[in-house]
């Protein structure tokens, strides 16, 4: 949960939503959790804890000739996905350092674009490195390397064991605060209206299916290495279905939160709602900054709970992404964890400093549209192939099935072989 629950599941997944049909896009969500996310969480489950091993070890032990794709998966998320990941849980603890004083002013989209960000012409223009991002990315990968150095039972486990009833408290107070708040109903209605029209455009499916991806962490190799550390008997069907349903628990309850808000800032200004959602990254900080600035009291308090809620469920998937990769440099070439750990986030961290710049923003929508489509969804597929038909289904079904109260039984062997790779290769 730790891992899933993440950016992705509460900001990515709020604006995806509303863009895509609002209530309506809730089908094609389901349809995709169903069909890849619970099978493919099973999948990952199933072969961590079967082979006992990151991805690349896990994927060695099917077909030697595979380990490649575990290196894949894990590198394409340790210097790709993290690098501007990082970047953005960044980006929150400014914005709650900003919340004490509601620096952002009367106008956050020039403060965001203009003042915080300094964004350039476009990704050809480097410009400079914007130094309190790149202040706060110092902590945000300290945070990591402390968390992941101390190793997965006193670090990762004790981090996520605070973290996760934290992220919940805190989701269900701004929920709390938000219905008190008059014209939040307007916007939760806004955000789950259906418009059924969306549904018959192949964009809202690819959205949903790489959102489920993202968001469940699947194709990253996280949910391998973490599966690998489970007791013997654990029951991988019951924990695949927990984990894929608390994240989406999560992610409505979020939107609830996130649409309320910005239905009292409508109702307060006498804005139409259209013109107060700021599609994509100026959800978070530009509408809800907005939002904060016309709250009746504790603008403030509310502000911090908002960026601290988002930089909690940050840093528990960054922490993942880095144990995926420190997993499989340890488990390959038997380096101590601790120098391991010191190096990956030394890199990560400078890696991530050209998304800390004046043209960061363009090079992050870059990466992660080529990441978070092409790379999880071709990873995807191609696990899908050497479990399902190199491994065999049949195999995975018996080990899982073995150790579950609830069976997946053949329904394991459809998904993993025909319909998450021929959906994907059609999406794709
Ligand atoms: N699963 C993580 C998220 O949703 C990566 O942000």
């Amino acid at each position: 949960i730790g891992s899933a629950v993440g950016l992705g599941s509460i900001w990515r997944f709020a604006y995806v939503c509303y863009e895509n049909g609002g209530g309506a896009y809730l089908i094609p969500y389901f349809v995709a959790l169903v069909t890849a996310g619970v099978p493919l969480m099973i999948l990952e489950y199933g072969i961590g804890h079967k082979m006992r091993g990151s991805a690349p070890m896990s994927f060695v032990k099917i077909n030697p000739r595979w380990e490649w794709l575990g290196w894949w998966m894990v590198i394409f998320v340790m210097f790709g996905i993290v690098m501007y990941y990082a970047v953005v849980i960044a980006w929150c603890v400014c914005y709650l350092w900003f919340s004490v004083s509601l620096a952002w002013g009367p106008d956050p989209n020039t403060f965001f674009f203009q003042q915080f960000l300094a964004t350039t012409a476009g990704p050809h223009v480097i410009g400079d490195i914007r130094s309190p991002i790149l202040l706060a990315l110092v902590m945000v990968w300290a945070a990591c390397w402390v968390i992941v150095f101390f190793g997965v039972e006193k670090g990762i486990e004790r981090a996520n064991k605070i973290f996760m009833p934290l992220l919940i408290g805190l989701i269900l107070l701004l929920v709390a605060w938000n219905f008190t708040l008059p014209g939040a109903m307007d916007g939760v209605r806004r955000f789950l209206q259906p418009d059924f029209t969306k549904l018959m455009s192949p964009k809202v499916w690819v959205d949903a299916y790489s959102q489920i991806f993202f968001t469940l962490s699947l194709g990253f190799g996280i949910m391998i290495a973490y599966a690998s550390y489970l007791p013997r008997k654990a029951d991988i069907n019951r924990d695949a279905w927990i984990t894929s349903l608390v994240d989406t628990a999560v992610s409505l309850v979020a939107g609830l939160a996130i649409f309320g808000t910005l239905g009292y800032m409508a109702s307060v200004t006498g804005k139409p709602f259209e013109q107060v959602v700021t599609h994509g990254i100026g959800l978070a900080f530009v509408a809800y900054p907005q939002a904060i600035s016309v709250l009746p009291h504790f603008q403030q308090l509310f502000g911090i709970l908002f960026f601290l809620t988002l930089t909690v469920a940050g840093i528990a998937s960054a922490i993942s992404i880095l144990e995926a990769f420190s997993a499989a440099v340890m488990d390959k070439f038997h380096y101590p964890r601790k120098a391991v750990v010191t190096v990956l986030s030394i890199a990560g961290f400078l890696g991530g400093i050209i998304f800390a710049t004046g043209g960061g923003l363009a090079w992050l929508d870059i990466v992660d549209h080529f990441l978070s489509h092409y790379g999880l969804f071709i990873a995807c597929i191609l696990q899908c192939i050497l479990v399902g038909w190199l491994y065999g289904a049949k195999h995975l079904r018996e080990h899982v099935d073995g150790l579950s109260t609830l069976k997946i039984g053949r329904l394991l062997d459809v998904s993993v072989k025909y319909v998450i790779p021929a959906a994907l290769a059609y999406l794709l």
